[in-house]
């Protein structure tokens, strides 16, 4: 047994081509195409931005060739090791760009086709050509053959791709513009210009806020500070949308690291959906809130994936974007699902007015963030339905106990009780009695005490079908309404006198409330706030 530390021959660590195996899987045309041009943009950044920028993406479906060209500036003879060699990289890790790990370019074009030509050329320098082909992905040689070639115009660079591994239709094309104006939108406003088939690319934000009165959207900045490391800016902002498109699922969390959107529309659990008490269950409710987090700082403390489509959630910063991101997902949730039986008047009918800002202490620490108290959820509550009742619950006092009975059922529903529907149920069909007998008693020009006298009553009111019975010759109840009442007296005497107990479900409270409210609103002229048909 060896006992000491001693040194044996070298083992060769150089890498072998299968390597681009496990590099070139996860990509798609799209996140491909991105690499490529992200590369044109951060030469054209480290340069300043002086010049414009053209991208310039082909895509011919007939003959399934794909080319990207750029002028951001080209790569010098002495680099061109850096398109071919995994890791090989001229980026500064500290540079607010988007490259960082020496790879996109190289997994773009191998993942795309089985061919890959780049042509380059770096200032008025000559104009080379490097050739990735099958052969060489599949030999253990690493030296590429790199051509001197007829010049291609000054500062230019392009990647023609043939032998594709996966074709591409028509629809593509339209789906990549799209793709690219969103992905890229900042940088097409600043002088860069991206064209797919000769057609340029437009812009498109998501910033596309409504400001309902006081419940604008709220943003705040901080930043996160990594020591050594270096520094990040966060800017995050939440809100309600006006752009909501039922057809797509245009809303969650969009982040946008250094400018580019990395994902957009994520609805997981890691940003605060499907877990109750935050933003639930993403649902067409709730589909108005959006959350846009905007990080700029050095490339090598960007908590993105490798290919640049995705959110590492285990990354240090993401857990410190997490706490005040979920709470804004949770608060713009609750709000749109709040406000959604008017959405038309109370939220995107506002479509101007200031964003809010809150004040960076809170959202570091996360928990408690100032945002403005949400509005009552829109269920009969008492004092609403006394405000509405004034004069009815003046000149008739007797039914306060009615009104304040589906106040309390509305109490009753909202609470964390197993058997909340059950005690609803039973509420809403004795105040129906009561109701009638309040109705019986105090009309007397219907009921005259000569003919209902004290006897009479008690002895109608032995049984529940005369005193309806009585009630309804005298005022015309819908049948349909009669019928309901009948089917959940039935259940109501279900639960007193059968063995098994029955399930009250959400839609029967709903249903046999609304039903009673309507009897009210007919014996006592009571109002009641509109609810939706269950
Ligand atoms: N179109 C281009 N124009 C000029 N230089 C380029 C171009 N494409 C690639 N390069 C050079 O090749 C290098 C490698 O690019 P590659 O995309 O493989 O890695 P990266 O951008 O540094 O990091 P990442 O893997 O994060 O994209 C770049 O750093 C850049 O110097
Ligand atoms: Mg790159």
């Amino acid at each position: 047994m060896t006992t000491r530390k001693t040194e044996v021959t070298p083992v060769d660590g150089t890498p072998l081509k299968r390597m681009f195996w496990s590099i070139i899987s996860d990509y798609d045309l799209q996140t491909g195409l991105c690499e490529l041009i992200d590369n044109a943009i951060d030469l054209w950044t480290s340069n300043d931005r002086k010049k414009p920028l053209t991208i310039a993406v082909s895509l011919d479906v007939d003959r399934q060739l794909i080319s990207v060209h750029d002028n951001s500036g080209g790569v010098p003879k002495q680099d061109l090791r850096l398109l071919i060699a995994p890791g090989g990289s001229r980026n500064d890790p500290n540079a607010e760009i988007i490259g960082i790990f020496g790879v996109g370019g190289k997994r773009a074009g191998i993942a795309l086709g089985e061919k890959v030509e780049i042509k380059t050329r770096f200032k008025k320098e000559g104009s080379f050509q490097l050739d990735i082909t099958p052969e060489w992905l599949s030999s253990t040689d690493w030296e590429l053959a790199a051509y001197h070639i007829p010049d291609i115009p000054p500062g230019t660079t392009q990647v023609e791709v043939s032998h594709l591994r996966k074709p591409f239709p028509e629809q593509a094309i339209k789906d990549l513009s799209a793709h690219f104006g969103e992905t890229y939108a900042w940088f097409l406003k600043q002088g860069c210009t991206i064209k797919v088939n000769g057609k340029a690319v437009t812009p498109h934000n998501f910033d596309r806020w409504a400001f309902p009165p006081g419940f604008a959207p709220q943003s705040g900045s901080f930043s996160i500070d990594l020591g050594q490391e270096g520094t990040l800016a966060v800017e995050i902002i939440g809100g309600l949308i006006r752009d909501r498109n039922p057809e797509e699922e245009n809303y969650g969390v969009y982040v946008y690291c250094n400018h580019r959107l990395v994902i957009k529309e994520l609805k997981t659990r890691d940003v605060g959906y499907f877990v109750t008490s935050e933003a639930g269950v993403p649902h067409p409710d709730a589909s108005l809130c959006r959350v846009i987090v905007r990080l700029q700082g050095p490339a090598k403390l960007m908590p993105w994936n490798s290919s640049k489509s995705g959110i590492n959630v285990g990354h240090a910063v993401f857990q410190q974007i997490r706490p005040p991101l979920i709470r804004l997902v949770s608060h713009y949730s609750s709000l749109s699902r709040r406000l959604k039986n008017n959405w038309d008047d109370s939220v995107f009918a506002h479509q101007t007015g200031t964003i809010g800002s809150l004040p960076s202490a809170d959202i570091l620490t996360g928990r408690r963030l100032n945002l403005p108290p949400l509005p009552r959820v829109n269920k009969p509550h008492i004092e609403d339905l006394k405000a509405r009742n004034k004069t009815q619950l003046k000149n008739k006092p007797w039914t306060l106990g009615l009104v304040e009975a589906i106040a309390a059922v509305g109490v009753i529903s909202r609470q964390r009780l197993d058997t909340r529907n059950r005690i609803a149920l039973i509420l809403l069909d004795s105040n129906f009695e009561i109701a009638l007998k309040e109705f019986v008693v105090h009309r007397n020009d219907l009921f005259p005490s000569q003919q209902f006298n004290d006897a009479k009553i008690r002895e109608l009111f032995q049984k529940r079908h005369e005193v309806i019975k009585a009630v309804s010759a005298k005022v015309r109840i819908p049948a349909v309404l009669l019928d309901k009442i009948s089917h959940y007296y039935g259940l109501r005497n279900k639960l007193i006198h059968e063995r098994a107990t029955v399930e009250i479900t959400n839609t029967d409270v709903a249903n046999y409330q609304a039903t009673i409210e309507k009897i009210l609103s007919k014996l006592f002229d009571l109002k009641f706030p509109r609810h939706e048909e269950p």
